[in-house]
């Protein structure tokens, strides 16, 4: 295959808005998995459930997202990127609005599972479309975008539970001023981003690699002019070579290769994803609250640090978004993990200091307390500057034209069940032991490091066409 230079920006203005429109898809995909997190106790409540249904209720969109992720891919082929994030729009009002007005937990838990859909599809559909339209120069920038979006998401809606829960008095389950259990309008609040999210998917341009690949040579040219400019002939030429055998729709034999079945690029994407998962982030987001009262700080101020600890990955995604196209993704992705390491070690540390009280909590000292506080927060630092925005962009931008959006479908597909695996099993692991908790992270850390060392592939600058 031909190397290709980077093209120069030609409208970085254009691309900047097309991408960020995208990216919006990303904001609920934080938004509606973190949501639920000021509801847990009002569901409860108000259900009537016992934790093994309520455990169910809470991870169903987690199982929902894998499914919508699997089946991104061939619909982007065959509908078009822009086609597929309206579907996801719809399904995002459409679970807003019935898991606000749920009567039982078996409703709810499908109107979870509808908004899962929508955040699965959005998941695949943004890096794609995102790594698709923009100039090879500040792809990187452009693809962290979609990070950015996720943790804003994550922080906004996490603030929104707050702000819900305190004008009911700090009851979920209690009435707000105007009428209504607080915790049916954080479901509800869900909608006002997702119908912000199909308005702008009507105003972007569908991307031209689709359109290139479905024929549609004319309309192809005219985006090309627009968001990248220079010789834009040679640039349909080049995405045609590489569309050469392919069929109109790719279908998942075509992701088929001599290792355990796939081509050893989809298992770099697989096995990206599932270390992304496998050394615990979310724990630290859908827990934490409870994680920090557990080992002895109160209630209101466990939620505040979950408060600061969101702010701080929304700070450090813009450390990544500064260094992903100069220093590159690679060097990132393994001071990250080697960064998660250290921080993951200093916490399974700490708590295994701690001591039971009479109620047979364990309670952290004072000093190991803060020591705790202070690594979970370095451990985000490093974590948001590496493995959470440059998997979303090497995912959208590693595979060839070909495959792209199939393979990343499987790959994100892969992330959604190892969150869930990961979500669900963190309440069993901390019975045995946060130490033994942390340490099993810490270890997929050092692991995730190896990997990257010995399997990734620099893309720094390169344009898709040489991928
Ligand atoms: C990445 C992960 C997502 C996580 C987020 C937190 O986007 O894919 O699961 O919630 O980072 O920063």
């Amino acid at each position: 295959m031909t190397r290709v230079e980077p093209l120069e920006p030609h409208h970085p203005g254009t691309a900047i808005l097309v991408a960020a429109a995208a990216a919006v898809g990303g904001f609920l995909f934080g938004y509606d998995t973190s949501v639920i997190n000021g509801t847990v106790d009002a569901l409860e409540e108000t259900f009537n459930l016992n934790s093994v249904v309520l455990g169910f209720v809470v991870s169903s969109a987690l199982l929902g997202c894998a499914v919508g992720a699997w089946f991104a891919g061939p619909l982007a082929d065959r509908l078009g990127r822009v086609r597929v994030m309206l579907i996801a729009a719809g399904l995002f009002i459409v679970s807003a609005i019935g898991s606000g007005l749920a009567f039982a937990a078996w409703d709810l838990t499908i109107w979870r599972i509808i908004g899962g859909l929508g955040v699965g599809a959005a998941s695949v559909i943004a890096p794609a479309y995102i790594a698709e339209i923009s100039p090879a120069a500040m792809r990187g920038r452009l693809g962290s975008l979609q990070q950015l979006a996720i943790v804003s998401g994550i922080f906004v809606a996490l603030l929104v539970d707050y702000l819900l829960a305190e004008s009911a008095g700090g009851d979920a389950a209690a009435d707000v001023p105007w009428g209504g259990p607080a915790w049916r309008w954080m479901f509800v609040s869900a909608a006002l981003p997702a119908i912000i999210y199909g308005v702008l998917a009507l105003q972007i341009p569908e991307s031209p690699r689709y359109l290139v690949r479905r024929g549609r040579i004319p309309e192809a040219r005219k985006v090309l002019q627009r968001v990248i400019g220079g010789d834009v002939d040679l640039k349909i030429r080049e995405i045609q070579e590489t569309l050469v055998g392919s069929q109109d729709k790719v279908q998942l034999k075509e992701l088929r290769g001599p290792r355990f079945g796939l081509q050893a690029i989809v298992w770099v994407g697989i096995l990206l994803s599932v270390f992304q998962q496998f050394v615990g982030i979310n724990v630290i987001f859908y827990y934490s609250s409870s994680l920090w009262a557990s080992v002895g700080f109160s209630e209101s101020s466990s939620l505040l640090i979950t408060v600061i600890t969101s702010i701080t990955n929304i700070v450090t995604t813009l450390i990544a978004i500064a260094l992903v196209d100069k220093v590159g993704r690679k060097p990132l992705l393994l001071v990250g993990a080697a960064g998660m390491v250290i921080t993951l070690g200093t916490m399974a540390w700490a708590f295994s200091t701690a001591t039971l009280n009479a109620d047979g909590d364990a309670i952290l000292g004072d000093t190991q307390g803060k020591i705790a506080l202070v690594a979970a927060n370095l451990y985000v630092v490093a974590f948001g500057m590496s493995w959470g925005p440059i998997v979303w962009v090497l995912l959208g931008e590693m595979f060839n034209n070909r495959i792209r959006v199939t393979a990343l479908a499987v790959a994100a597909a892969a992330q959604w069940l190892a969150n869930w695996l990961i979500s669900t099993t963190f309440p069993a692991l901390a019975d045995i032991g946060l130490t033994f908790a942390y340490g099993l992270y810490a270890t997929f850390a050092a692991l995730a490091f190896f990997f990257v060392l010995k399997a990734v592939r620099e893309t720094k600058g390169r344009e898709l066409e040489s991928m």
